[in-house]
């Protein structure tokens, strides 16, 4: 960077020529090198200093050739009855009680991939551009499921049906329901598929199968509860059985929805440090969430079947929100929107139906609230809209496999006051590509009663394919009688 070492070298030469002078200049030059580093965080952290120059360009930055090789719908869909939508809204994580709801009122980098704002800032000669497939790499993807498909093993420890925890340990009967469904729905969906193995040395991963969302509910355990559960389990597995200490638990796993899972493995540090913990809560902010070993799992409120006019549906409004405010994020959002015309912020309970909002709108705002995840990215791809991700820190799920910029637009918290500009300047073309796109991604949001080949069970199972190597110590007469 090119001031601040200017600026030394001048106080350098200043300080030769004066020593007195180094009292006054050391503390203003280290005042001012400060003031820079912000400036610069600043600049590489939000559009604030970019939309005003760049705006001009960015209708133009959509190449022709591409834009109208989009065609505007590009996956059959069923002209099945517009399922009635539950609305999301309603329902809130209640985050967990004693907890600090991560800080997200500054700034941060972008969630993901390190994609931006309208994401064009590197204009025509950057890599940005041309890259409008919603996989980034699709042959590799499609190459690499087949396979997982064909050899994935996965291994369920086993619990018998009179297990007094079999509520937690065991799939439910019932079809799940609600905010933390994608919990409840991969367990019932894993033991349905062809990947699961009854031998333990054909396995390439071991399952674990208590439900975080379920022990919160029992009230032999409960939210204080769920800690010293985990630990106790983890122990009685690792007692009862070889597999976890031939790698440290490095090919175990389990799946959690439910935001309190973030500290759930306090009192099993060995889990959260070797294990792939496949939840909701992802974040590069949380201590308990390491990135790349762990896999972002979609927050999803289940729905069947298709909107009937998901296509035909005029989008009249910009931008849409509603939710409870309990984050400074959506206190921010809601100061700077609520009144305006074109961006709906609606907080409390909505008075129109939640899908016609939904599919009356051009972009669905994901708005960070207790935590980074809510169920709001899915139901906008449900409804056809263009999800805008106002969530900093948030590892997105599929991240290794679906290209987010193709068909999402990511906003920094510290943007919201430009919200409209950097959605105005979307032209026109980049909207059709990104809606045309949303119609391909949103069959990997959606569970089914029994798995379906790309839907939300198999796209996690890939990336659990995509963590499977390990190395297994072989544990020999004295490793294991140590
Ligand atoms: C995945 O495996 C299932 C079961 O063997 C099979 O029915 C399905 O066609 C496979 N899908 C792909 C894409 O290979
Ligand atoms: C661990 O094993 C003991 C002894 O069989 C059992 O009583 C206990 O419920 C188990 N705990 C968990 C969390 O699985
Ligand atoms: C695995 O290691 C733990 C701790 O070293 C030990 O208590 C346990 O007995 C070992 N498990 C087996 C099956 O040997
Ligand atoms: C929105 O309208 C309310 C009431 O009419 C007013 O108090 C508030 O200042 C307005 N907010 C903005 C951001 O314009």
């Amino acid at each position: 960077m090119a001031p601040p070492s200017l600026l030394l070298h001048y106080s350098q030469r200043r300080l030769s020529h004066s020593t007195r002078g180094g009292f006054f200049f050391v503390p203003t030059t280290l005042a001012l090198l400060t003031s820079l580093l912000i400036l610069f965080y600043l600049f590489t952290t939000s559009n604030i200093f970019f939309l005003h120059y760049r705006r001009p360009t960015l209708t133009l930055e959509m190449p022709k050739l591409l834009s109208s090789g989009v065609a505007r719908r590009s996956s059959p869909v069923s002209p099945d009855g517009g399922a009635a939508a539950g609305s999301s809204p309603g329902e809130e994580s209640p985050g967990a009680a004693g907890r600090p709801a991560v800080a997200g009122g500054s700034g941060g980098r972008g969630v993901n991939a390190g994609q931006r704002g309208s994401g064009d800032r590197f204009g025509p000669s950057g890599n940005h551009v041309n890259n409008n497939d919603v996989y980034h790499n699709r042959d590799v993807f499609e190459k690499d499921y087949r396979e997982m498909n064909r050899s994935f093993k996965i291994y369920v420890y086993p619990h018998r049906r009179d297990d007094p925890f079999a509520n937690v340990l065991l799939p439910v009967t019932f079809e799940p329901g609600g905010n933390y469904a994608s919990e409840s729905y991969f367990k019932k969906s894993l033991m349905k598929s062809h990947f699961i193995t009854k031998d333990p040395t054909e396995a390439d991963l071991f399952f674990m199968p208590f439900s975080i969302a379920r022990l919160r509910h029992d009230p032999r355990v409960g939210v204080a509860g769920i800690q010293d559960y985990v630990r106790d389990y983890v122990l009685n597995i690792t007692r009862r059985y070889p597999y976890w200490n031939r790698t440290g638990g490095a090919d175990h796993f389990y799946v959690a929805c439910h935001s309190i899972s973030r500290s759930a493995m306090d009192k099993a540090s060995e889990v959260k440090m070797n294990a792939i913990q496949v939840v909701c809560s992802s974040s590069y902010f949380l201590p308990g969430y390491i990135t790349h070993k762990d896999a972002s799992l979609p927050q999803v409120w289940p729905r069947q079947g298709d909107p009937s006019n998901i296509i035909s549906s005029k989008r009249n409004k910009l931008a849409f929100f509603a939710g409870g405010i309990n984050s400074p994020v959506r206190e921010k959002l809601v100061k700077a929107w609520r009144n305006d015309s074109e961006i709906f912020a609606h907080y409390g309970r909505l008075t129109t139906p939640y899908s016609d909002e939904l599919l009356g709108s051009k972009f669905c705002l994901h708005v960070k609230g207790f935590e980074v995840n809510t169920a709001r990215i899915a139901d906008s791809l449900y409804y056809g809209c263009v999800p805008v991700i106002i969530a900093n820190h948030y590892d997105l799920p599929f991240a290794d496999i679906l290209n987010w910029k193709s068909f999402s637009v990511v906003v920094a918290t510290l943007d919201i006051p430009l919200l409209k500009r950097i959605l105005k300047g979307v032209s026109s073309d980049k909207f059709s590509m990104f809606q045309s796109n949303v119609m391909k991604v949103r069959k990997h949001f959606q569970w089914h009663p029994s798995p379906v080949d790309y839907d939300a069970f198999c796209m996690v199972m890939y990336e659990l394919w995509l963590r499977r190597s390990t190395i297994r110590v072989p544990l020999t007469a004295s490793f294991g009688s140590n």
